[in-house]
C-alpha cells in the first residue's frame, strides 16, 4: 500500500482524528474512530452474526483507529487484537482505547496458526491488491469453524473509473470466488444499513470539522479529501455498494 493518497487518508488523517478526539473528549472516540466504514447498526449485525461473547479473541485486520474493535469490546466484552500497517493509525488506536495493536500488514500476520477465535476485516479488502494473500493469512490464523465478519465495498461491474487511488473494488462474483478459493464459506450477506443515530453522526461531524479547521491547508488533507470525494461520487452513481458478510473458516 504505497499510494500517497492512501497514506494521507489512512495515516495522517488517523493521527489528526485521535488528536481531535483528545481535545473534544472520550465520548467522541468510538464514532470518530470508525473510519467511515461502519455504523452502530452495521457493527451490531456483524457482532450478532459472529456470535461475539465475553472473552472471545477478536482480531481486527486493518483496524484503522480502532473504533469497531473498541465498540465490540465495550458492548460484547470481547478481547480485541488490532492489526494495522499505518504507524499513526496504530498509535492512534492505542492512544484512544489502550487496546493491543500489532503494526503489521494483513498479508503477513505475525500470529500463530489457528490462534484466533473470530476476525473482522472492515473496509480493508478494496485497499489491498493481493486479496487472496490477505484472506489466506486470515484463514491461517483462525481456528477451524471460526467466524469472519467483513465489510466490503463491492463494484457493480469492472467498468469503474476514477476510483480513489490504490483502491481495487471486487465485483460480487469476484468476492464470492475469492472467499471460496481461500477456504471460507459465505453464510450470509446484507447491504450495510445506512442510518446512524444523530447522536453518533453529530459526533463524527464535529471531529471532522475539528480536523478540517487545523489541517485543511495541508497537501495531505487535500489528498485525503479527494479520495473521499471520489468514493462518495461512485456511491451516489450507484457504481458501488457497501456489503456486510458473515463467512466461516473451512478446515484445510
Ligand atoms: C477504510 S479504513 C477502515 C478502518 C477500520 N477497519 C474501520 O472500519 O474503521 C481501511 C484500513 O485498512 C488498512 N489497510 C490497508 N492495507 C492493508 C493491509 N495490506 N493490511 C492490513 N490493513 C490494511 C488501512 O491502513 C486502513 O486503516
Amino acid at each position: 500500500m504505497t499510494a500517497p493518497a492512501m497514506a494521507a487518508e489512512f495515516d495522517n488523517v488517523a493521527g489528526w482524528t485521535a488528536d481531535a478526539v483528545e481535545r473534544l473528549g472520550d465520548r467522541y472516540a468510538i464514532p470518530a474512530a470508525c473510519r467511515g466504514s461502519a455504523s452502530p447498526a452495521a457493527l451490531a449485525w456483524l457482532a450478532e452474526a459472529c456470535e461475539l461473547s465475553a472473552g472471545t479473541t477478536l482480531l481486527d485486520i486493518g483496524a484503522g483507529v480502532g473504533g469497531p474493535a473498541a465498540w465490540a469490546a465495550r458492548r460484547f466484552g470481547v478481547r480485541p487484537v488490532l492489526l494495522e500497517p499505518m504507524p499513526s493509525a496504530a498509535r492512534a488506536a492505542s492512544r484512544l482505547f489502550g487496546l493491543p495493536v500489532i503494526t503489521a500488514d494483513g498479508t503477513a500476520i505475525p500470529l500463530g496458526n489457528e490462534s484466533i477465535d473470530t476476525a473482522w476485516c472492515l473496509g480493508v479488502l478494496c485497499t489491498v491488491e493481493d486479496k487472496p494473500k490477505l484472506l489466506s493469512e486470515i484463514h491461517r490464523v483462525l481456528t477451524p469453524g471460526a467466524s469472519l465478519g467483513l465489510l466490503v465495498v463491492v463494484a457493480q461491474d469492472n467498468q469503474i473509473h476514477n476510483t480513489p487511488d490504490g483502491n481495487h473494488f471486487p465485483t460480487q462474483h469476484e468476492l464470492n470466488s475469492l472467499l471460496a478459493s481461500t477456504g471460507f464459506t459465505l453464510l450470509e450477506q446484507t447491504t450495510r444499513p445506512d442510518a446512524a443515530p444523530l447522536s453518533w453522526s453529530r459526533r463524527v461531524e464535529e471531529v471532522t470539522r475539528a480536523v478540517a479547521a487545523r489541517h485543511r491547508a495541508t497537501p495531505a488533507y487535500a489528498l485525503a479529501a479527494r479520495q473521499g470525494e471520489r468514493l462518495t461520487r461512485l456511491f451516489s452513481e450507484g457504481r458501488l455498494t457497501m456489503q456486510l458478510l458473515h463467512a466461516v473458516r473451512r478446515p484445510r
